[in-house]
């Protein structure tokens, strides 16, 4: 179900030179979000009256016209983790790129304030599908990896084989924490003393590739040639019921879906479009799919984000 909640920043951490991590107080969303959904967020601080919904209506208005650019659409933003227990229970996170006036105001708030939210959104991956997987391949271009950590979780939690594929510009473009590592994926062909993990990942139990365009460490080239590489290697029977899934660039998401396509596996592809409401009214977010009787809009918002990757039509953008 969808609700609005005022969330309490936690911490706002900055992961490289484009990209943060906030950690917010949001409880309701912490025990609704599933896999692969999103959250609208307001991206200005809310003023500390509205403490209760009877207050809501006037502070949101008056935010509005205090930061019109930054507040009169709300953004979406993957859920990357959300906390059902421990110590950060009722606590979810998000991690996105500073690409403009919201996401920037929104990186420049701190611990203590509050912001306004709204989700759980849109309809995540398939969790019956994931669980009749035996290995699941995830390939993420830059912040595009934010909505496949919960993913990993709950593949994970299934005793499914998962590797992931981050493709980054160079190192200081990583959208995680990364952390030195000795182990080397068979088909890298990088010394191991090169080679470098996405630590949260790691300590899931993944096996992880980082691929960097430029940079000493890492694998040199592009996600899509790993995957190629693995997918050869497991040909045949040896990777049992095998999924990909891809998040990021759509020209990145394109090219493995063609890739998936070619060996014959699964691909699901989690598309971010550029939204307005969010909630399947504007349209603004529609994309071209085949369908039984031909070519139909579908909205990302709400019939998506994730799609089967060979029913979009890749050519399109
Ligand atoms: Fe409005 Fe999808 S963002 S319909």
């Amino acid at each position: 179900m969808i609700t609005i909640e005022r969330a309490m920043v936690v911490e706002v951490t900055a992961i490289c030179r484009n990209h943060v991590r906030m950690r917010l107080a949001a409880p309701r969303l912490a025990k609704a979000a599933r896999p692969g959904q999103f959250v609208n967020v307001r991206c200005a601080p809310m003023p500390m009256g509205a403490r209760t919904f009877e207050g809501w209506d006037d502070c949101a208005r008056a935010l509005c016209a205090k930061h019109p650019t930054q507040t009169l659409l709300m953004r979406p933003f993957a859920v990357h983790r959300a906390w059902t227990k421990g110590a950060r229970k009722g606590q979810v996170e998000v991690l996105f790129k500073i690409i403009g006036q919201g996401t920037r105001a929104l990186a420049s708030m701190k611990r203590g304030q509050s912001v306004e939210l709204m989700g759980p959104l849109g309809r995540g991956f398939d969790l019956d599908e994931c669980r009749r997987l035996s290995t699941a391949v995830l390939v993420a271009g830059g912040v595009g990896v934010a909505p496949l950590f919960q993913l990993a979780e709950f593949l994970r939690r299934e005793h499914v084989h998962t590797l992931l594929l981050v493709g980054a510009m160079s190192e200081k473009d990583i959208p995680l924490d990364v952390a030195d590592s000795r182990m080397t994926l068979p088909y890298m062909e990088t010394k191991p003393e090169a080679t470098i993990t996405a630590k949260e990942f790691r300590d899931l139990g993944c096996e992880v590739g980082i691929v960097l365009m430029a940079g000493a460490r890492g694998y040199a080239g592009v996600p899509t040639e790993l995957l190629d590489r693995f997918l050869h290697r497991t040909e045949g029977g040896a990777r049992g019921a095998a999924c990909v899934f891809t998040c990021g660039p759509w020209g990145m998401m394109r090219a493995v879906a063609k890739h998936a396509e070619e060996h014959g596996v699964a691909c699901r592809a989690l598309l971010e479009e550029r939204m307005g409401c969010g909630i399947g009214a504007c349209v603004a977010c529609s994309i071209r799919v085949k369908s039984a009787g031909g070519v139909i809009r579908r909205r990302v918002c709400i019939e998506g984000p994730v799609f089967d990757a060979g029913e979009v039509i890749w050519d399109e953008a």
